[in-house]
């Protein structure tokens, strides 16, 4: 019997397509993202060379803007809906027309104090590159303040009920008829409804309508909400950033401004009515007044407080493993659908770095504790019911075996 680190490793190695890592053999054929920088962390722990190469690939295929795309379609698998032909942006490799959360500096940082002398020259490579990222970030999704997202696809937390008020107004009849290929590979009831798919798909099509022009998809696109989740990852990938061109002795002025912008915001997305950070619909105002993992991101950014936390200690005690991705007394709880119920290990590890980072030692191991049990019981999963740790969604999962690696084994 192989340990689980070994295993880890065999996923990681299983899921390397040359230069970038899938996120699971079948459901998701292609680089993503966020996935992608944890590869890049798992990596580090046996194969620093290959973990700086992940990032290369990812920051490789950054737009002229300086967006990092959501999806790099490297080669084409007929597995994947929607794939390069429905995003039609025309880029070489072909990828999605939207971003992810921002998770590459954070993680490189981390990756680079693994080794700092090996790591140097890679570290002043992907520098520049992640600054563009992160003034794009800047300049085209915080204009509100809070972090935007333009399709829930973009927060990674894809059919969170943070979203719901915002895709109430987006049209899915536009969508047209269109074969899912997700449901072909996982239990259905894993994962996000048909109607949430048709108005996916409607706003990628009003992206392709308007090429892409993030102006316009920010100005007048069927979806735009002000995302917690991604506020806190950016503002804590900002500082990291900073800390990483500190030491590489660039300026980092225009960063600190940034964290210093979105920091100043953030009472912007507190609702006092709940108590809690919440997503908001920049259409309308209006906030989502639901309680998700997003919130609790906060502890990255160090911007909890005792109210946030005793929110925390409600959900967490209401389920036996990890934190869940939507409060177990709402009613829109659902412990294996997707983002609207599960815990996700790969959260789990993001916020363990904030609770570490806080001095918090008591969360963290108890985070700890209870990830390892699932993956113990039930292998390296997407996402894993919070009730009675059944593995959900994609098996033998890549940022699952990473966060194993660096953090939960
Ligand atoms: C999917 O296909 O479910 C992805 O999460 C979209 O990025």
């Amino acid at each position: 019997m192989t340990s689980l680190d070994e295993q880890a490793r065999a996923i990681l190695r299983k899921n390397d397509r040359g230069g970038y890592t899938v996120p699971t053999d079948g459901l998701y054929p292609y680089q993503w993202n966020w996935d992608s920088a944890f590869a890049a962390w798992g990596f580090a722990t046996f194969d620093p060379p290959r973990a700086w190469a992940e990032l290369e690939t990812l920051m490789a295929s950054q737009w002229d803007d300086g967006m990092v795309p959501h999806i790099i379609f490297h080669k084409v698998d007929p597995g994947y809906f929607p794939g390069p032909d429905v995003w039609a942006t025309h880029r070489s490799p072909p990828t999605s027309g939207i971003s992810q959360p921002p998770v590459a500096a954070t993680l490189a940082r981390l990756i680079w104090e693994m080794d700092t002398e090996g790591g140097h020259s890679h570290m002043a490579a992907l520098f520049p590159k992640l600054l563009r990222w992160h003034r794009w970030w800047h300049e085209t999704r915080c204009t509100y303040g809070p972090a935007a997202i333009t399709h829930p696809w973009e927060s990674g937390r894809d059919n969170c009920p943070d979203w719901d008020i915002g895709m109430e107004g987006v049209d899915g009849s536009r969508a047209g008829d269109y074969t899912r290929r997700d449901t072909g590979h996982v239990d259905p009831s894993m994962r996000p409804r048909k109607a949430e798919y048709d108005r996916y798909i409607a706003i990628v099509q009003f992206g392709v309508e308007v090429g892409w022009d993030q102006a316009r998809i920010v100005a007048e696109g069927p979806f735009l909400m002000a995302d917690p989740g991604i506020t806190f990852i950016l503002l804590r990938a900002h500082e990291d950033l900073a800390a990483i061109g500190r030491a590489l002795n660039e300026d980092v002025t225009e960063i600190e401004a940034w964290a210093a912008q979105l920091r100043s915001a953030l009472p912007t997305i507190w609702n006092p009515a709940l108590g809690a950070y919440d997503a908001k619909n920049l259409r309308t105002g209006e906030f989502a007044n639901v309680l998700g993992s997003g919130a609790f991101l906060a502890y990255l950014a160090d911007a909890s407080n005792p109210e946030l936390e005793a929110h925390l200690m409600r959900v967490w005690d209401a389920v036996t493993y990890g934190i869940p991705s939507a409060d177990p007394e709402a009613e829109v709880f659902d412990p294996r659908r997707y983002w609207r119920g599960p815990t996700w290990p790969v959260v789990n590890a993001l916020m363990a770095i904030g609770f570490r980072d806080a001095g918090r030692h008591d969360l963290d191991a108890r985070l700890r504790r209870e990830t390892v049990e699932l993956i113990q019981k039930n292998g390296f999963a997407e996402y894993f019911d919070p009730n009675d740790a059944t593995p959900c969604g994609g098996a033998n999962f890549t940022w699952t075996a990473a966060i194993w690696l660096t953090w939960a084994g």
